[in-house]
Protein backbone atom coordinates (compact mmCIF):
# COMPACT_ATOMS: atom_id res chain seq x y z
CA UNK A 1 0.00 0.00 0.00
CA UNK A 2 1.12 3.30 -1.12
CA UNK A 3 1.03 5.81 1.71
CA UNK A 4 0.54 9.51 0.50
CA UNK A 5 2.71 12.32 1.87
CA UNK A 6 -0.13 13.92 3.65
CA UNK A 7 -1.05 10.77 5.10
CA UNK A 8 2.48 10.11 6.47
CA UNK A 9 2.38 13.43 7.92
CA UNK A 10 -0.86 12.76 9.22
CA UNK A 11 0.27 9.81 10.96
CA UNK A 12 3.59 11.27 12.13
CA UNK A 13 1.52 14.08 13.74
CA UNK A 14 -1.02 11.37 15.49
CA UNK A 15 1.75 9.67 16.98
CA UNK A 16 3.37 12.61 17.85
CA UNK A 17 0.11 14.13 20.05
CA UNK A 18 0.05 10.46 21.45
CA UNK A 19 3.76 10.41 22.24
CA UNK A 20 3.82 13.95 23.81
CA UNK A 21 0.03 12.86 25.67
CA UNK A 22 1.64 10.32 27.32
CA UNK A 23 5.09 11.74 28.35
CA UNK A 24 3.68 14.11 29.37
CA UNK A 25 0.55 12.84 31.56
CA UNK A 26 3.90 10.90 32.81
CA UNK A 27 5.57 13.95 33.78
CA UNK A 28 2.23 15.77 35.51
CA UNK A 29 2.02 12.15 37.42
CA UNK A 30 5.67 12.28 38.42
CA UNK A 31 4.88 15.99 39.68
CA UNK A 32 1.84 14.69 41.70
CA UNK A 33 4.15 12.37 42.87
CA UNK A 34 6.62 14.73 43.91
CA UNK A 35 4.10 16.60 45.61
CA UNK A 36 2.58 14.11 47.88
CA UNK A 37 6.66 12.99 48.96
CA UNK A 38 6.96 16.29 49.85
CA UNK A 39 3.74 16.70 52.01
CA UNK A 40 4.34 13.09 53.18
CA UNK A 41 8.10 14.02 54.26
CA UNK A 42 6.72 17.52 56.24
CA UNK A 43 4.11 15.47 58.35
CA UNK A 44 6.80 12.96 59.23
CA UNK A 45 9.76 15.46 59.79
CA UNK A 46 7.55 17.92 62.16
CA UNK A 47 7.22 15.20 64.67
CA UNK A 48 11.17 15.89 65.32
CA UNK A 49 10.86 19.81 65.19
CA UNK A 50 11.74 21.04 68.32
CA UNK A 51 9.66 24.06 69.20
CA UNK A 52 11.08 26.01 71.90
CA UNK A 53 12.00 29.21 69.76
CA UNK A 54 8.94 28.41 67.31
CA UNK A 55 6.93 31.49 66.49
CA UNK A 56 3.27 31.06 68.02
CA UNK A 57 1.35 34.00 65.70
CA UNK A 58 4.03 34.90 63.41
CA UNK A 59 4.39 32.41 59.91
CA UNK A 60 7.18 29.79 60.06
CA UNK A 61 8.26 26.87 58.06
CA UNK A 62 6.36 23.82 59.05
CA UNK A 63 10.11 22.51 59.13
CA UNK A 64 13.45 23.37 56.89
CA UNK A 65 13.82 26.79 55.68
CA UNK A 66 11.59 30.35 54.76
CA UNK A 67 13.03 33.17 53.32
CA UNK A 68 11.23 35.79 51.33
CA UNK A 69 7.03 36.36 51.76
CA UNK A 70 5.95 35.36 47.82
CA UNK A 71 2.57 35.98 46.11
CA UNK A 72 1.59 37.78 49.01
CA UNK A 73 -2.23 38.78 47.83
CA UNK A 74 -6.11 38.84 48.06
CA UNK A 75 -7.72 36.53 45.97
CA UNK A 76 -11.74 35.22 46.28
CA UNK A 77 -11.83 37.20 49.83
CA UNK A 78 -8.89 35.21 51.22
CA UNK A 79 -5.29 36.30 51.86
CA UNK A 80 -2.45 34.19 50.50
CA UNK A 81 0.83 34.22 51.26
CA UNK A 82 3.62 32.25 49.72
CA UNK A 83 6.80 31.85 50.80
CA UNK A 84 10.52 30.62 49.66
CA UNK A 85 10.94 27.19 51.13
CA UNK A 86 13.42 24.27 51.21
CA UNK A 87 11.34 21.61 53.18
CA UNK A 88 14.70 19.12 53.57
CA UNK A 89 17.18 21.27 55.54
CA UNK A 90 17.12 24.12 57.80
CA UNK A 91 19.43 25.98 55.86
CA UNK A 92 18.34 27.44 52.24
CA UNK A 93 17.99 25.14 49.55
CA UNK A 94 16.50 24.11 46.06
CA UNK A 95 13.88 26.51 46.44
CA UNK A 96 9.71 25.35 46.71
CA UNK A 97 7.06 27.60 47.20
CA UNK A 98 5.30 26.98 50.74
CA UNK A 99 1.59 28.46 51.08
CA UNK A 100 -0.46 29.59 53.96
CA UNK A 101 -3.81 31.49 53.88
CA UNK A 102 -6.13 33.79 56.17
CA UNK A 103 -9.04 35.40 56.30
CA UNK A 104 -7.71 38.24 58.45
CA UNK A 105 -4.30 38.09 58.13
CA UNK A 106 -3.82 37.18 61.71
CA UNK A 107 -4.78 33.72 61.82
CA UNK A 108 -3.00 31.76 59.12
CA UNK A 109 -3.78 28.15 58.14
CA UNK A 110 -0.68 25.94 56.51
CA UNK A 111 -1.75 24.37 53.02
CA UNK A 112 0.09 22.42 50.40
CA UNK A 113 3.46 23.48 49.29
CA UNK A 114 2.45 25.00 46.53
CA UNK A 115 5.50 24.60 43.85
CA UNK A 116 8.49 22.39 43.63
CA UNK A 117 11.27 22.53 41.66
CA UNK A 118 12.00 20.54 38.24
CA UNK A 119 14.37 21.71 36.12
CA UNK A 120 14.01 25.47 37.49
CA UNK A 121 14.39 26.53 41.41
CA UNK A 122 11.13 28.58 42.00
CA UNK A 123 12.67 31.72 43.14
CA UNK A 124 10.35 34.94 44.27
CA UNK A 125 7.36 36.12 42.45
CA UNK A 126 3.99 37.31 43.10
CA UNK A 127 0.07 36.18 42.98
CA UNK A 128 -3.23 37.55 41.06
CA UNK A 129 -6.25 36.60 39.51
CA UNK A 130 -6.71 36.20 35.95
CA UNK A 131 -9.71 34.68 33.84
CA UNK A 132 -11.24 33.13 37.03
CA UNK A 133 -8.04 31.08 37.75
CA UNK A 134 -5.63 32.06 40.31
CA UNK A 135 -1.93 32.75 38.72
CA UNK A 136 1.62 32.23 40.41
CA UNK A 137 4.25 34.05 38.36
CA UNK A 138 8.20 34.08 39.55
CA UNK A 139 11.70 33.53 38.49
CA UNK A 140 12.47 29.85 37.25
CA UNK A 141 16.56 29.81 38.18
CA UNK A 142 18.29 27.19 36.06
CA UNK A 143 22.08 26.24 36.38
CA UNK A 144 23.35 23.86 33.78
CA UNK A 145 26.67 22.12 33.34
CA UNK A 146 26.77 24.05 29.68
CA UNK A 147 25.91 27.50 31.72
CA UNK A 148 27.49 27.31 34.83
CA UNK A 149 26.39 30.48 35.55
CA UNK A 150 22.79 30.48 36.09
CA UNK A 151 19.96 31.81 34.11
CA UNK A 152 16.81 33.57 35.21
CA UNK A 153 13.58 33.54 33.09
CA UNK A 154 9.77 33.96 34.17
CA UNK A 155 7.74 31.04 34.42
CA UNK A 156 3.72 31.49 35.40
CA UNK A 157 1.46 28.52 37.46
CA UNK A 158 -2.65 28.46 37.29
CA UNK A 159 -5.15 27.37 40.09
CA UNK A 160 -8.83 26.66 39.98
CA UNK A 161 -9.01 26.20 43.51
CA UNK A 162 -6.08 28.66 44.62
CA UNK A 163 -4.57 25.58 46.54
CA UNK A 164 -3.47 22.81 43.30
CA UNK A 165 -1.09 24.89 40.86
CA UNK A 166 0.31 23.16 37.72
CA UNK A 167 2.75 24.75 36.22
CA UNK A 168 2.06 26.49 32.43
CA UNK A 169 3.00 24.32 29.58
CA UNK A 170 5.18 27.63 27.47
CA UNK A 171 7.41 28.49 30.06
CA UNK A 172 9.19 30.49 30.58
CA UNK A 173 6.84 33.09 29.72
CA UNK A 174 9.56 36.35 29.74
CA UNK A 175 13.30 36.32 29.29
CA UNK A 176 14.40 39.38 27.85
CA UNK A 177 16.27 41.87 29.34
CA UNK A 178 17.20 45.04 27.91
CA UNK A 179 21.10 44.78 28.24
CA UNK A 180 21.02 40.35 28.77
CA UNK A 181 21.45 40.59 32.56
CA UNK A 182 21.24 37.05 34.05
CA UNK A 183 19.90 38.63 37.05
CA UNK A 184 16.30 39.35 36.55
CA UNK A 185 13.98 37.65 39.06
CA UNK A 186 11.13 38.63 41.80
CA UNK A 187 8.07 39.49 39.52
CA UNK A 188 5.58 41.70 41.30
CA UNK A 189 2.54 41.77 39.02
CA UNK A 190 -0.39 44.28 39.16
CA UNK A 191 -3.45 44.92 37.36
CA UNK A 192 -4.37 48.70 35.91
CA UNK A 193 -6.85 49.34 33.14
CA UNK A 194 -7.14 46.80 30.32
CA UNK A 195 -3.24 45.70 31.44
CA UNK A 196 -1.09 43.53 33.66
CA UNK A 197 1.95 45.37 35.28
CA UNK A 198 4.93 43.39 35.97
CA UNK A 199 8.31 45.06 37.52
CA UNK A 200 11.40 42.81 37.53
CA UNK A 201 14.77 43.29 40.06
CA UNK A 202 18.09 43.59 37.75
CA UNK A 203 21.39 45.09 37.24
CA UNK A 204 23.13 47.47 34.91
CA UNK A 205 26.02 46.12 32.99
CA UNK A 206 28.08 48.23 35.43
CA UNK A 207 26.55 46.41 38.74
CA UNK A 208 23.71 49.16 39.58
CA UNK A 209 20.51 47.70 40.82
CA UNK A 210 17.72 48.49 38.89
CA UNK A 211 14.03 47.51 38.15
CA UNK A 212 11.90 46.79 35.14
CA UNK A 213 8.60 47.81 34.04
CA UNK A 214 6.48 45.32 31.39
CA UNK A 215 3.03 45.02 30.65
CA UNK A 216 0.61 41.94 28.94
CA UNK A 217 -3.15 41.47 28.07
CA UNK A 218 -3.35 38.03 28.60
CA UNK A 219 -0.07 37.25 31.05
CA UNK A 220 1.72 35.03 28.62
CA UNK A 221 3.04 38.22 25.94
CA UNK A 222 4.99 40.54 27.89
CA UNK A 223 6.02 43.47 26.39
CA UNK A 224 8.98 46.20 27.29
CA UNK A 225 8.34 49.18 29.20
CA UNK A 226 11.01 51.40 30.83
CA UNK A 227 13.69 51.37 34.00
CA UNK A 228 11.55 52.32 36.73
CA UNK A 229 14.20 52.96 38.85
CA UNK A 230 18.05 52.27 38.64
CA UNK A 231 20.77 52.85 41.52
CA UNK A 232 22.96 56.30 40.32
CA UNK A 233 25.79 54.44 41.77
CA UNK A 234 24.94 54.62 45.61
CA UNK A 235 22.64 52.42 46.39
CA UNK A 236 23.60 49.08 45.32
CA UNK A 237 24.28 46.02 42.87
CA UNK A 238 21.33 44.72 43.04
CA UNK A 239 17.64 45.50 43.47
CA UNK A 240 15.99 42.40 44.72
CA UNK A 241 12.13 41.83 45.79
CA UNK A 242 10.78 45.39 44.08
CA UNK A 243 7.35 46.40 44.67
CA UNK A 244 5.44 48.95 43.24
CA UNK A 245 2.03 50.81 44.42
CA UNK A 246 0.09 54.08 45.11
CA UNK A 247 -0.36 55.48 48.60
CA UNK A 248 -1.90 58.30 49.82
CA UNK A 249 -1.61 59.72 46.65
CA UNK A 250 2.02 59.20 45.53
CA UNK A 251 3.49 56.08 44.32
CA UNK A 252 6.33 54.07 46.09
CA UNK A 253 9.31 51.93 44.89
CA UNK A 254 9.96 49.32 47.39
CA UNK A 255 13.01 47.20 46.99
CA UNK A 256 15.45 45.57 48.63
CA UNK A 257 18.83 46.35 47.48
CA UNK A 258 22.67 44.40 48.35
CA UNK A 259 25.54 46.41 48.38
CA UNK A 260 24.76 49.48 49.89
CA UNK A 261 27.20 50.46 52.45
CA UNK A 262 26.81 51.40 55.98
CA UNK A 263 26.48 55.34 57.19
CA UNK A 264 26.69 55.79 60.57
CA UNK A 265 23.11 54.38 62.09
CA UNK A 266 21.78 53.45 58.96
CA UNK A 267 22.44 50.83 56.60
CA UNK A 268 23.95 48.03 59.56
CA UNK A 269 22.26 44.86 58.41
CA UNK A 270 23.74 43.00 55.67
CA UNK A 271 21.08 43.92 52.73
CA UNK A 272 18.78 46.60 52.69
CA UNK A 273 14.54 46.77 52.69
CA UNK A 274 13.61 50.41 51.67
CA UNK A 275 11.47 52.73 49.34
CA UNK A 276 11.89 55.85 47.17
CA UNK A 277 8.98 57.69 47.17
CA UNK A 278 7.96 59.61 44.02
CA UNK A 279 5.06 59.81 40.81
CA UNK A 280 4.34 58.03 37.96
CA UNK A 281 2.82 57.89 34.57
CA UNK A 282 0.59 55.18 32.72
CA UNK A 283 1.45 56.89 29.91
CA UNK A 284 4.91 57.54 29.92
CA UNK A 285 5.80 54.87 31.84
CA UNK A 286 8.29 57.13 33.79
CA UNK A 287 8.93 57.21 37.55
CA UNK A 288 9.79 60.16 39.00
CA UNK A 289 11.15 60.19 42.38
CA UNK A 290 11.11 62.61 44.82
CA UNK A 291 11.99 61.59 48.30
CA UNK A 292 15.49 59.98 48.57
CA UNK A 293 15.54 55.93 49.68
CA UNK A 294 14.70 55.23 53.32
CA UNK A 295 14.96 52.23 55.11
CA UNK A 296 11.30 50.36 55.76
CA UNK A 297 12.13 49.04 59.31
CA UNK A 298 15.09 49.84 62.02
CA UNK A 299 15.31 46.46 63.30
CA UNK A 300 17.92 43.62 62.89
CA UNK A 301 16.22 41.33 60.93
CA UNK A 302 14.19 42.72 58.23
CA UNK A 303 14.12 41.91 54.71
CA UNK A 304 12.41 41.17 51.06
CA UNK A 305 8.99 43.13 51.88
CA UNK A 306 6.11 42.97 50.16
CA UNK A 307 3.04 44.36 49.86
CA UNK A 308 -0.96 43.76 48.83
CA UNK A 309 -3.79 45.95 48.85
CA UNK A 310 -7.90 45.30 50.01
CA UNK A 311 -10.18 47.64 50.21
CA UNK A 312 -8.23 50.60 49.94
CA UNK A 313 -5.45 49.66 52.58
CA UNK A 314 -1.87 48.39 51.66
CA UNK A 315 -0.66 45.96 54.18
CA UNK A 316 3.30 44.99 54.06
CA UNK A 317 4.76 41.84 55.34
CA UNK A 318 8.70 40.79 55.40
CA UNK A 319 11.17 37.71 55.79
CA UNK A 320 12.14 38.22 59.72
CA UNK A 321 15.48 37.47 59.28
CA UNK A 322 18.07 37.97 56.42
CA UNK A 323 20.55 36.80 54.39
CA UNK A 324 24.37 35.30 56.00
CA UNK A 325 23.38 35.79 59.69
CA UNK A 326 23.68 32.34 62.46
CA UNK A 327 20.05 31.31 62.62
CA UNK A 328 19.92 29.60 66.02
CA UNK A 329 16.65 27.92 65.38
CA UNK A 330 17.95 26.12 62.38
CA UNK A 331 19.52 23.20 64.70
CA UNK A 332 16.06 23.07 66.18
CA UNK A 333 14.63 21.47 62.72
CA UNK A 334 13.41 24.56 61.12
CA UNK A 335 14.65 28.38 60.22
CA UNK A 336 13.26 31.45 59.14
CA UNK A 337 9.89 33.69 59.99
CA UNK A 338 7.81 36.12 58.68
CA UNK A 339 7.15 39.19 60.59
CA UNK A 340 3.39 40.14 61.36
CA UNK A 341 1.31 41.85 59.01
CA UNK A 342 1.49 45.70 59.03
CA UNK A 343 -0.81 48.42 57.44
CA UNK A 344 0.95 51.28 55.63
CA UNK A 345 0.18 55.17 55.38
CA UNK A 346 2.26 57.81 53.65
CA UNK A 347 2.78 60.71 55.85
CA UNK A 348 5.09 63.36 55.65
CA UNK A 349 7.39 61.76 52.96
CA UNK A 350 7.88 58.77 55.24
CA UNK A 351 6.03 55.31 55.83
CA UNK A 352 3.98 54.87 58.83
CA UNK A 353 3.64 51.27 60.03
CA UNK A 354 1.12 49.76 62.55
CA UNK A 355 0.80 46.44 63.31
CA UNK A 356 -2.58 45.32 61.18
CA UNK A 357 -6.04 46.08 63.32
CA UNK A 358 -7.12 42.37 64.06
CA UNK A 359 -3.91 41.68 66.06
CA UNK A 360 -5.97 42.81 69.09
CA UNK A 361 -8.30 39.60 68.75
CA UNK A 362 -4.97 37.58 69.79
CA UNK A 363 -5.46 39.43 73.21
CA UNK A 364 -6.51 37.36 76.27
CA UNK A 365 -8.38 39.39 78.43
CA UNK A 366 -8.25 41.12 80.92
CA UNK A 367 -4.76 42.33 80.50
CA UNK A 368 -2.69 43.58 83.14
CA UNK A 369 -2.16 47.15 84.05
CA UNK A 370 1.25 48.02 86.00
CA UNK A 371 3.01 51.51 87.33
CA UNK A 372 6.68 49.49 86.89
CA UNK A 373 8.71 51.54 89.69
CA UNK A 374 12.60 51.53 88.73
CA UNK A 375 14.08 48.41 89.12
CA UNK A 376 11.14 46.66 89.24
CA UNK A 377 10.34 43.39 87.17
CA UNK A 378 7.57 41.88 85.35
CA UNK A 379 7.22 38.33 83.53
CA UNK A 380 4.65 37.24 81.00
CA UNK A 381 4.43 33.87 79.07
CA UNK A 382 6.39 33.35 75.39
CA UNK A 383 3.92 35.34 73.71
CA UNK A 384 2.70 39.12 74.77
CA UNK A 385 1.68 41.95 73.86
CA UNK A 386 3.14 44.89 75.99
CA UNK A 387 2.43 48.71 75.75
CA UNK A 388 4.62 50.98 77.30
CA UNK A 389 3.68 54.91 78.53
CA UNK A 390 6.34 56.68 79.43
CA UNK A 391 7.41 60.38 80.14
CA UNK A 392 9.23 61.38 77.05
CA UNK A 393 11.22 64.01 78.35
CA UNK A 394 12.47 61.49 80.47
CA UNK A 395 15.03 58.55 80.04
CA UNK A 396 13.45 55.04 79.51
CA UNK A 397 15.53 52.23 79.37
CA UNK A 398 13.41 48.69 79.35
CA UNK A 399 15.22 45.32 79.64
CA UNK A 400 14.20 42.07 78.53
CA UNK A 401 15.36 38.74 79.17
CA UNK A 402 14.56 34.94 79.04
CA UNK A 403 13.10 33.99 82.21
CA UNK A 404 15.28 31.24 82.31
CA UNK A 405 18.07 33.33 80.44
CA UNK A 406 19.16 34.14 76.51
CA UNK A 407 17.27 36.98 75.07
CA UNK A 408 18.91 39.86 76.29
CA UNK A 409 17.86 43.04 74.84
CA UNK A 410 17.40 46.68 75.73
CA UNK A 411 15.01 49.07 74.85
CA UNK A 412 16.33 52.91 75.29
CA UNK A 413 15.11 56.52 74.30
CA UNK A 414 17.18 59.21 75.92
CA UNK A 415 15.34 62.69 74.90
CA UNK A 416 18.81 64.75 74.59
CA UNK A 417 19.79 62.21 72.05
CA UNK A 418 15.89 62.06 70.56
CA UNK A 419 16.57 58.12 69.41
CA UNK A 420 14.68 54.80 70.03
CA UNK A 421 17.55 52.24 70.81
CA UNK A 422 17.38 48.20 70.16
CA UNK A 423 20.07 46.95 71.95
CA UNK A 424 20.88 43.09 71.20
CA UNK A 425 24.42 43.66 73.76
CA UNK A 426 27.71 43.12 72.29
CA UNK A 427 27.41 46.42 70.11
CA UNK A 428 24.70 44.85 67.97
CA UNK A 429 23.02 48.18 68.45
CA UNK A 430 19.93 49.52 65.62
CA UNK A 431 19.03 53.42 66.50
CA UNK A 432 17.29 55.94 64.69
CA UNK A 433 15.74 59.23 65.37
CA UNK A 434 12.53 59.67 66.75
CA UNK A 435 9.52 61.68 66.51
CA UNK A 436 6.04 61.37 68.00
CA UNK A 437 3.00 62.50 65.58
CA UNK A 438 0.50 61.98 67.95
CA UNK A 439 0.64 58.98 70.62
CA UNK A 440 4.26 59.12 72.71
CA UNK A 441 3.23 55.18 73.47
CA UNK A 442 5.84 52.13 72.02
CA UNK A 443 3.65 48.90 71.52
CA UNK A 444 6.05 45.87 72.14
CA UNK A 445 5.56 42.17 70.44
CA UNK A 446 7.05 40.08 71.68
CA UNK A 447 6.96 35.91 70.49
CA UNK A 448 8.89 33.03 71.32
CA UNK A 449 11.59 34.06 69.09
CA UNK A 450 11.17 38.13 68.02
CA UNK A 451 10.38 41.47 68.97
CA UNK A 452 8.56 43.61 67.24
CA UNK A 453 8.75 47.27 68.34
CA UNK A 454 6.44 50.10 67.26
CA UNK A 455 6.86 53.33 68.10
CA UNK A 456 3.77 56.18 68.46
CA UNK A 457 1.85 56.11 65.09
CA UNK A 458 4.53 53.88 63.54
CA UNK A 459 6.77 56.46 62.59
CA UNK A 460 9.46 54.21 63.89
CA UNK A 461 9.26 50.17 63.70
CA UNK A 462 12.06 47.69 64.88
CA UNK A 463 11.83 43.99 63.74
CA UNK A 464 14.72 41.75 65.52
CA UNK A 465 14.91 38.27 66.25
CA UNK A 466 16.18 37.17 70.09
CA UNK A 467 15.98 33.40 71.66
CA UNK A 468 14.59 33.82 75.27
CA UNK A 469 14.26 30.54 77.05
CA UNK A 470 10.97 29.92 78.97
CA UNK A 471 8.98 33.25 78.46
CA UNK A 472 9.70 37.07 79.24
CA UNK A 473 11.31 38.97 82.00
CA UNK A 474 11.05 42.69 82.18
CA UNK A 475 12.77 45.06 83.88
CA UNK A 476 12.60 48.96 84.18
CA UNK A 477 15.82 50.49 84.45
CA UNK A 478 14.41 53.68 83.73
CA UNK A 479 14.70 56.56 86.12
CA UNK A 480 11.07 57.02 85.67
CA UNK A 481 8.14 54.92 86.45
CA UNK A 482 6.44 53.52 83.29
CA UNK A 483 3.37 52.31 82.61
CA UNK A 484 2.72 48.95 81.51
CA UNK A 485 -0.43 47.31 79.88
CA UNK A 486 0.03 43.40 78.65
CA UNK A 487 -1.57 40.95 76.75
CA UNK A 488 -1.27 37.63 76.89
CA UNK A 489 -1.46 36.54 72.97
CA UNK A 490 -2.98 33.50 71.81
CA UNK A 491 -1.62 31.41 68.83
CA UNK A 492 -2.40 32.20 65.47
CA UNK A 493 -0.17 30.47 63.01
CA UNK A 494 0.71 26.86 62.57
CA UNK A 495 3.57 25.62 65.16
C1 LIG B 1 15.78 37.56 48.08
C2 LIG B 1 16.12 36.48 47.08
C3 LIG B 1 15.38 36.70 45.79
C4 LIG B 1 15.29 35.32 45.21
C5 LIG B 1 15.14 34.46 46.44
C6 LIG B 1 15.80 33.13 46.35
O1 LIG B 1 15.99 37.21 49.40
O2 LIG B 1 17.51 36.42 46.90
O3 LIG B 1 15.97 37.65 44.94
O4 LIG B 1 14.22 35.19 44.32
O5 LIG B 1 15.68 35.19 47.51
O6 LIG B 1 15.45 32.31 47.42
Amino acid sequence: MKITNDKMILRVGVVFVALFAIVNTKSVNNYENAKHEVEEYILNKKKEINLQYKLHYHVTPPVGWMNDPNGFSHVNGEYHLFYQFYPYDSVWGPMHWGHVASPDLVHWKQLPTALIPEDEQCFSGSAFSYDDKMVLMYTGRRVSEEDPYFNETQYLAFSDDGINFYKYDGNPVLSMTPNNAADFRDPKVWQHGDYYYVILGSKTDDERGRVLLYRSKDVINWEFLSVLGESKGDLGYMWECPDFFELDGKFVLLMSPQGVEPEGDRYKNIYQTGYIIGDFDYETFEFKPEVEFQELDFGHDYYAASTTENDGRRYVIAWFNTWEIVHPEAEDGWAGAMTIVREMKLVNNRILMTPVADMVSLREEPGTQKELQPNENMQFGKTVEIIVDADLNQKIELQLDGVEGGGQVWLRWDPEVGKVVVDRGSDDIRQVEWEPLGSHSWRIFLDASSLELFCGEGEVVFSSRVYPLGGWKLRNLSPQTVNITAYNLQTSAPL
